[in-house]
């Protein structure tokens, strides 16, 4: 009888993909996806220490697998992802959740299978953790979340050392891949059927060929000539290295979506120093007038903390304004929470969490009304949408997405058939702040 197995993902794409490259690595060991991970042979917990609610509830889920260990004793559970990264996490793992078989971290995914044998064969415990490691594997096999969309790494890692962030210490040092070896992967990804792909890279604009010295303008435009390939997408910008070249991509280049992610996090200036971001608010602010210039209808997202150690009122109003010059189509919006480790984890000025909730508050309100008021200007019009699937929430519709990453559902007569992977024409007839509805209009 075949071993079933369940992933269990926290935190960024980064992480969506290390889980989808492990997934390809069970089901080659013969492992079959169920749903329930209470039900499965083997779970891993993937995890993410980004903020300090993904660790507790981190420990309370692992917590969740005592009962099952005792029940069924060849119960697997192994724990990678960024917390194991962190050596008190190991620490606390070995001394209260003893019942974990296997931990790994971000820089040796490509061991597991290894582990799991030494697991399986001897009946010990696997822990391998490696701080940072120099070598890019390449040729995983993943199995996609989507068959028509495909998460592609460009680089591993980051070297920016915001004060705020725990990244540069779970993920090790900054690490290119080559535009030979990206492309390769992704010719593959269009024979197998997939139409868009999205670059992951914690700062893309940071990515240099290691044997030629091609830059993220060059990979791009490499990219841009692959036959069958429709969209490219990538994340995350970073407001201190996107080029000039690289906005330039965005008339040059047809496949690449007119969207960007370009976190801004404060609109202080001070604060922005502080936080270690290598640029203002004017330097900010005139990248967004160039993109706009370059590109017309590009939407554009960001992420914003609010409450970083010694943000005053006049700070966060900073933020207010800033937020209302750009008119973002979308935001994530962060409370900030101490990361130990960091620089800023040690600032005395830390905000009182009241009032990091109510700037909190304050912020959603602005960027919901924007939200809604860009979202209400594609009412009555006309866009190419590329179908993910059925939609989540809206039973018989379908779902997929805008040039520019606006979500949309939308229905269309069942004599159509499926039409996952196709790019339809849909017409707006509702919109609301997080997405569109519609109907299709050929
Ligand atoms: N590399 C990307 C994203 C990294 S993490 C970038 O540079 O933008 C995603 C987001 O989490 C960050 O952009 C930031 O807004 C938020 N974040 C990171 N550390 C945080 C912390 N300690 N508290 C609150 N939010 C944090
Ligand atoms: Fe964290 Fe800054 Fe690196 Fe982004 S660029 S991952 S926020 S250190
Ligand atoms: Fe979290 Fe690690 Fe990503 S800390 S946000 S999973 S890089």
């Amino acid at each position: 009888m075949s071993k079933s197995y369940h992933i269990i993902t926290y935190g960024c794409q980064m992480n969506e993909h290390d889980s989808e490259n492990l997934a390809g690595m069970l089901e080659a060991e013969g492992y079959e996806f169920v749903e329930d991970p209470y039900a499965a042979d083997l779970v891993i917990m993937n995890t993410c220490s980004v903020r300090e609610n993904a660790d507790k509830r981190f420990f309370g889920v692992l917590g969740q697998f005592k009962k099952l260990k005792k029940i069924r004793p060849d119960f697997i559970l192994c724990v990678c992802g960024c917390m194991p990264q962190q050596p008190r996490v190991v620490e606390e793992i070995k001394k209260s959740f003893a019942w974990v078989d296997i931990i790994f971290g971000t820089q040796n995914i490509a061991k597991f299978p290894e582990l799991l044998h030494q697991r399986v064969t001897t009946g010990k415990k696997q822990y391998s953790i490696i701080k940072d490691n120099p070598v890019v594997e390449e040729h995983l096999e993943p199995k996609r979340l989507y068959k028509h969309k495909a998460l592609v790494n460009i680089t591993y890692g980051c070297d920016n050392f915001c004060t705020y962030c725990i990244v540069p210490y779970t993920r090790g040092r900054e690490k290119s891949r080559t535009v030979k070896d990206v492309r390769c992967e992704i010719e593959k990804l269009v024979a197998d059927g997939v139409k868009e792909v999205m670059l992951l890279g914690q700062n893309v604009d940071s990515f240099k060929d290691p044997g030629t010295g091609e830059r993220f303008a060059d990979l791009i435009r490499s990219l841009n000539k692959v036959e069958g390939l429709e969209r490219i997408r990538f994340m995350t910008s970073h407001p201190k290295d996107i080029s000039d070249d690289m906005i330039s991509c965005f008339t040059s280049c047809d496949k690449l979506c007119h969207n960007i992610h370009l976190p801004v996090q404060c609109g202080s200036d001070r604060v922005l120093k502080r936080m270690n971001r290598h640029y203002d608010r004017a330097k900010y602010m005139s990248i967004i007038a160039k993109l706009r210039e370059e590109c017309p209808d590009i939407t554009i997202s960001t992420d914003i903390i609010v409450g970083f150690p010694g943000e005053t009122e006049e700070d966060f109003e900073q933020t207010l304004s800033l937020v209302n010059e750009v008119e973002y189509d979308s935001a994530f919006t962060f409370i900030y929470s101490p990361r130990e480790g960091t620089p800023a984890a040690r600032y005395e000025d830390q905000i009182p969490e009241e009032i990091k909730h109510e700037r909190f508050d304050r912020l959603v309100d602005d960027i919901n009304r924007i939200s809604l008021e860009k979202n209400l200007q594609y009412q009555g019009k006309t866009y190419d949408v590329l179908v993910e699937g059925r939609s989540k929430t809206d039973d018989g519709a379908w779902a997929g997405r805008t040039n520019g990453f606006k979500l949309v559902n939308f229905t269309a007569p069942e004599e159509m058939g499926k039409l996952d992977g196709k790019t339809v024409k849909v017409e707006i007839t509702e919109a609301k702040t997080f997405s569109l509805y519609g109907v299709i209009a050929e």
